[in-house]
């Protein structure tokens, strides 16, 4: 008999299709998101459920007494919406999808970088407005972004793929802050320092871009505290979780004055966005696009898809979590 299990969103139909071929496969056909009750009674029912950043499994999800699920399949390289302590209590192996999304999050952090600092949001929204009143010396003036320094906060896969667009694209100089040391080729070939504190990162960087995991051991590393720390008229980029950044604080931090602007394509409680941060015309928003593209999206199912099948051949599964 086929494992049973049960996709949580619609996923790229190339992957879909396989799914059905390999499992007895349910699909969540109006793409709504399920609430915690319904993930509750998908970890009864299915021996497979294939999450992604929008299922929260907090410990209470998995606290009912009949478990059938033994795998946790995410779609996606994140996985702070999973409580992997309380899948491991009930014996589920969690998987994630990494590498895949390297380089087009990577593509998104550049994206909102040069959007803040040249102000293409409030520009566009200007000429679409019919508010443009044709060009002027001083229409308009934004930071200049070749030659300044970049700050990444967690130098994995993809704060190395942003550094490099940074370094070798425009010329920037590139600090990092990591827990662990990291000196390989690619951090030494773009002459990229490693420094010992987040604070001595924001001491010198003109745009400081988050790459770090989110869920309890970075929420909100980036406080009231170190947005000041942040040099005047630094801008702050995050493409990796809303909970890294103290929303609050970024949005009084953003109204005062304190750092000069922000590319965000994260939230903390997303899909809610607080109208203060869509009031600012210096933030860049962004509807969590970071690895929405037909090439990665594809990549990323099939990952859980090798995954999910090595599982159930009884093979040691690529991208184990927990
Ligand atoms: C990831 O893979 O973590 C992306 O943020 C999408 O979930």
């Amino acid at each position: 008999m086929k494992p049973r299990i049960l996709v949580t969103r619609r996923w790229p139909d190339a992957v879909e299709r396989l799914l059905a071929e390999r499992f007895d496969t349910t699909f969540n056909q109006d793409d709504k998101a399920l609430s915690a009750a319904e993930l509750s009674e998908a970890l009864e029912q299915f021996d497979a459920v294939l999450p992604t950043v929008s299922d929260k499994l907090p410990a209470s999800v998995f606290a009912q007494t009949a478990v059938r699920t033994r795998l946790l399949a995410n779609f996606g390289v994140g996985f702070s919406h999973i409580d992997i302590e309380a899948a491991r209590a009930r014996g589920i192996t969690v998987t994630n999808t990494p590498g895949v999304l390297t380089d087009c999050t990577a593509d998104i952090a550049l994206s909102l970088l040069l959007a803040v600092a040249r102000r293409a949001g409030e520009g566009e929204r200007q000429l679409r407005a019919g508010d443009w009143k044709g060009w002027c010396p001083t229409h308009m003036i934004g930071a200049k972004v070749s030659g300044k320094t970049i700050g990444i906060i967690g130098m994995g896969r993809i704060g190395k793929a942003t550094a490099k667009r940074a370094h070798f694209g425009f010329d920037m100089k590139v600090v990092f802050y990591n827990r662990s040391k990291v000196d390989d080729e690619a951090v030494r070939t773009m002459g990229a320092r490693q420094l010992d504190s987040v604070e001595a990162v924001l001491a010198e960087a003109d745009f400081v871009s988050l790459h770090c995991p989110g869920g309890a051991e970075n929420r909100h590393l980036i406080n009231a505290a170190r947005l000041k720390a942040m040099k005047p008229g630094a801008f702050l980029i995050n493409t990796a979780r809303g909970d890294v950044i103290d929303q609050q604080a970024l949005v009084e931090a953003l109204e005062s004055g304190v750092i000069a602007g922000a590319g965000l394509d994260v939230y903390d409680g997303e899909p809610a966005v607080p109208a203060a941060l869509t009031s600012l015309d210096n933030v860049v928003l962004l509807p969590h696009l970071g690895s929405a593209t037909e090439e990665t999206r594809v990549a990323m199912g099939m990952r859980a898809v090798d995954n999910l099948t090595a599982f159930f051949e009884g093979r040691a599964v690529p991208d184990r979590v927990a």
